[in-house]
């Protein structure tokens, strides 16, 4: 039976904290039991239901670390609260499985996990970016079936990157890191989506291009787009990090996938149901020169029919931010959010997070959602 698969870490913690999933690494376990609380950590193989969730809870939690695949609703809230419960946070950035005004109207905090995977996740965009534009997923198929007979001028001929437009629909922390990488490693210019413009990303494009000048080479272009439609006729390459809410779910739709170039490449990185899976397996399916690369899928684990017999995608399984650094770095945001609710310390809530991953982390929640709507004190800007 799944409930008994458990594994407990400092049992004579005042504070019980759950984990629905073991996590990499010892520091997180650390940084809990730090703070006086008894760790209890799932173990079992399958995903834990949202009733073993409850059970599991019982009478008395004190906080929660869960997981993207869970849905964290009203009722997993109230089971929460009606155990005493302060803190729940999320082994994500993303935050689309959690009802964020229930665990408000709960009392209880919602943390996340940004900063520590922005790299990570951006540079998979970056490589399945490369993948589809240079055809690695069929390259490879053709080679593994020993269909390969000999060197050809014309095997597997793809998109070069160099001096094309990349669409950035989302130009968050990962959508401009991933920018910067495409601007700098490829030189590509990037016509990026967000609804406020980034004089960062523009600022970067503008001293990189002092260094480009100096040495007599094309400058790259960087500028916002006015609106979606516009990036999608415009780009080669398009790789979408939005988060996932009512406003982008299936944002790439049919109608937005015929605005694109008939050779274009779609790459997501972000959540599943921005794009709407069956009008991509139909635009590919149509379009043999357009190329897609998936990390992320509308119902996952499963794929909508037939997107995995298209030659013309490049899929792999959600693991955007699946390094050994982030994830560990994940994990000890989630530790100090729960700790430092748990403890009564501040909010940190600033972009910066590296000072976490120092020894001596300091003495905050790094990243709790509903902090405002909650009242919680924050870091003043001094500390
Ligand atoms: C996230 O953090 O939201 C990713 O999808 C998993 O790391």
């Amino acid at each position: 039976m799944s409930r008994d698969r458990w594994h407990i870490v400092n049992p004579r913690g005042e504070k019980r904290v759950i984990v629905t999933r073991d996590l990499p690494g010892d520091r997180w376990v650390e940084i809990l039991s730090a703070a006086g609380c008894r760790v209890e950590i799932f173990t079992g193989p399958a995903a834990l239901s949202p009733d073993e969730i409850r059970q599991r809870i019982g009478a008395r939690c004190d906080g929660v670390i869960g997981q993207l695949v869970e849905a964290w609703n009203e009722s997993l809230f109230q089971a929460l609260q009606g155990a005493g419960g302060k803190v729940y946070s999320n082994y994500a950035v993303g935050f689309n499985n959690i009802d964020l005004a229930a665990a408000t109207r709960c009392g209880i905090a919602v943390g996340n996990t940004p900063g520590v995977l922005t790299e990570a996740t951006a540079e998979l965009a970056v490589a399945l970016t490369l993948a589809a534009a240079r055809r690695l997923g069929e390259a490879e198929r053709h080679l593994r079936a020993g269909k390969w007979k000999r060197w050809l001028p014309q095997l597997f001929l793809g998109t070069q990157l160099r001096g094309k437009t990349v669409g950035v629909i989302g130009a968050g922390r990962i959508g401009a890191a991933y920018a910067r990488m495409m601007m700098e490693g490829h030189k590509t210019d990037i016509l990026y989506f967000s609804l406020r413009p980034k004089p960062d990303l523009e600022a970067f494009a503008d001293a990189y291009n002092r260094f480009l000048t100096a040495r007599q080479e094309l400058p790259v272009v960087c500028r916002r787009a006015e609106a979606v439609a516009d990036l999608l006729r415009e780009a080669d390459c398009v790789s979408i990090h939005t988060p996932l809410d009512e406003r982008t779910r299936h944002l790439i739709d049919a109608e937005c996938l015929a605005l694109m170039k008939p050779d274009a490449v779609l790459v997501n990185t972000s959540r599943g149901p921005v794009v709407d899976e069956a009008a991509l397996v139909a635009h590919c399916r149509r379009h043999p020169r357009f190329r897609a690369a998936l990390d992320v899928y509308e119902e996952e684990p499963a794929l909508a029919p037939g997107l995995a017999d298209l030659e013309n995608v490049v899929l792999v399984p959600h693991i955007g931010s699946a390094t050994h650094w982030a994830r560990e770095g994940m994990t000890i945001l989630a530790a100090c959010n729960v700790a430092a609710v748990l403890v009564g310390n501040p909010v940190w809530n600033r972009a910066a997070v590296d000072a976490f991953l120092r020894a001596d982390p300091p003495p905050a929640a790094p990243s709790i959602l509903n902090a405002e709507a909650l009242n919680l004190p924050l870091v003043k800007a001094a500390d």
